[in-house]
C-alpha cells in the first residue's frame, strides 16, 4: 500500500475514490474525488489529521500499517462530515490509545453522528497548540467551511496548512499526483461554487488569518495537495470578493421554442454590448457548471415558459439552487413566454430571497416573441449593460458566450 511523503515525517495516507459520481445525491463528481488524511510523526508522538469515507477505512488502516504505525496519540478532526470522519470509529478501535482533537462543536457533532464517547475527546480552543516533539500543531478555528464546527491545522515547522474542505477540489488524485494546474484550479473553482460559496462572507472575513501564515503547502481534505498556495489564495480572494462579477448567467427551459428565441435574442444583445454571457439550457445543463458560472455573475436571468400557471420546474429548481448557493450577483431579470396567463414572475422572484437582487423589468411574450418583445429584450440588454458599466457595480467582463 503506497503512501506519499510530503516532508520527512509527514505522509499522505488517504483514499482515492475513482468512481464516485455524485456527492450528497446532489453534487456531480465528473472526476471522482479523494479523501485526504495525513500522518504527522513527531519526536515523541504521532497524529493522524482527518480520516476517510467509511467505505475506505481499510485503505487508511493499511496505509498506516505500511508506515509502521503501532501507536497513534491523536486523531485531529478538522471537520466532522462523514467523508472525513466516517472511518474514525475503525481507527479508534484499532488504536484505543488515541484521543480525538476537535473544536467543542466538532466533538458534539462526532458524538451525535458516530456515537464516539466523550472520554475519547480532547476539545481545543482557537489558537491552541499540541506539541508532538519537534513538531507543533496549531488549531485555527475557521467556522462555516462549510459546517459550523470546522477548523484548520497549521504545522509550524513544516509550514503545512491542513485546511479540511477549504481550498479542496473533487479530483481523484489526493497526495499521489499533481494534476495540471489549470485542471486543479477548474476543479477547485467548481468545489468552491458548490460547497463554499454560500459562506463567502465568513470566508472573506477569516481569510486574512490564512494569508498571514508563511504557508509552503496547503493540504486540503479533497483533491490535490497544493504546492503553490498563492495561486489558490489569490483565486479565493477573487471569488469571495464583495463586488459582483461581470458576467450574465442565463438559465432557461423552453418547451416550444418561444422562450429559447427570447433567451438567444437577449444573449446576443448582451454580447453586442460587450457583456459576457454564460447560457444554460436546463434540459441538458450540468448544474455544477451552472454553479461555477454563478461565481462570476453580476446578473442572473431566469427564462421560463408558463407551465400550469407557474414556472417550468427545471427553472424553479435552478432558482432554488442559486438561492442556496448565494452568489454575489446583484441584479436579476425574468423573461419568458405564456399562453394565457399565470404567476411565473412572482413565483421565480420568490424563490431567490437570499440573493437580494435588484430586478429589471420582466419581459413576457404571449406565444412566439414578436418584434415588440424582441425590442423589449434589447432594452433589457441596454439596462443590464448600463448597470454593469457603473463603477460601483459588477466588474467588467467581456468574455465570449459559453453555451452549455
Ligand atoms: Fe468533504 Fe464537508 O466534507
Amino acid at each position: 500500500m503506497r503512501t506519499h511523503a510530503l516532508t520527512d515525517g509527514v505522509h499522505w495516507v488517504g483514499a482515492i475514490d475513482w468512481d464516485r459520481r455524485t456527492f450528497d445525491e446532489l453534487v456531480p463528481l465528473p472526476d471522482g474525488t479523494s479523501y485526504n488524511a495525513y500522518l504527522v510523526k513527531g519526536g515523541g508522538q504521532t497524529a493522524l489529521i482527518d480520516t476517510v469515507d467509511p467505505a475506505f477505512a481499510d485503505v487508511l488502516l493499511d496505509r498506516l500499517a505500511a508506515l509502521g504505525v503501532t501507536r497513534l496519540d491523536y486523531v485531529i478532526s478538522n471537520h466532522a462530515e462523514q467523508d472525513h470522519s466516517g472511518a474514525l470509529p475503525a481507527v479508534l478501535a484499532r488504536h484505543p490509545e488515541a484521543m480525538v482533537v476537535a473544536t467543542v462543536k466538532g466533538q458534539g457533532l462526532l458524538m451525535d453522528l458516530l456515537a464516539i464517547p466523550a472520554e475519547r475527546f480532547l476539545p481545543v480552543e482557537d489558537g491552541a497548540v499540541l506539541e508532538l516533539g519537534g513538531r507543533t500543531l496549531r488549531f485555527i478555528h475557521f467556522p462555516w467551511v462549510h459546517w459550523p464546527e470546522t477548523m484548520l491545522t497549521w504545522l509550524e515547522q513544516d509550514r503545512l496548512l491542513f485546511s479540511g474542505d477549504l481550498f479542496g477540489a473533487h479530483l481523484a488524485v489526493g497526495g499521489l499526483a499533481a494534476p495540471e494546474e489549470c485542471v486543479a484550479m477548474e476543479a477547485a473553482k467548481r468545489y468552491y461554487a458548490e460547497i463554499m460559496m454560500p459562506y463567502r462572507n465568513v470566508i472573506r472575513g477569516n481569510l486574512p488569518r490564512v494569508t498571514a501564515l508563511p504557508v509552503d503547502t496547503i493540504c486540503p481534505s479533497h483533491g490535490p495537495v497544493l504546492r503553490r498556495p498563492q495561486a489558490i489564495l489569490d483565486a479565493y480572494q477573487g471569488w469571495v470578493a464583495d463586488q459582483p462579477g461581470g458576467r450574465v448567467v442565463i438559465a432557461y427551459a423552453s418547451m416550444h421554442d418561444s422562450t429559447r428565441l427570447m433567451v438567444q435574442r437577449l444573449a446576443e444583445a448582451l454580447l453586442e454590448r460587450g457583456v459576457g454571457v454564460d447560457l444554460f439550457n436546463l434540459a441538458t445543463a450540468d448544474l455544477g457548471r451552472f454553479a461555477v458560472a454563478l461565481v462570476d455573475a453580476g446578473t442572473l436571468v431566469l427564462g421560463s415558459p408558463m407551465v400550469v400557471g407557474g414556472a417550468h420546474p427545471l427553472v424553479a429548481n435552478a432558482a432554488y439552487v442559486a438561492n442556496l448557493l448565494k452568489p454575489r450577483a446583484r441584479f436579476g431579470a425574468i423573461i419568458g413566454s405564456y399562453g394565457w396567463g399565470g404567476k411565473m414572475v412572482a413565483q421565480l422572484t420568490g424563490l431567490v430571497p437570499a440573493l437580494k437582487l435588484d430586478w429589471f423589468e420582466p419581459v413576457s411574450a404571449k406565444g412566439r416573441p414578436k418584434s415588440a418583445d424582441l425590442e423589449a429584450l434589447d432594452r433589457l440588454a441596454d439596462a443590464i449593460a448600463a448597470k454593469h458599466a457603473e463603477p460601483a457595480n459588477p466588474q467588467r467582463d467581456v468574455g465570449g458566450q459559453e453555451a452549455r
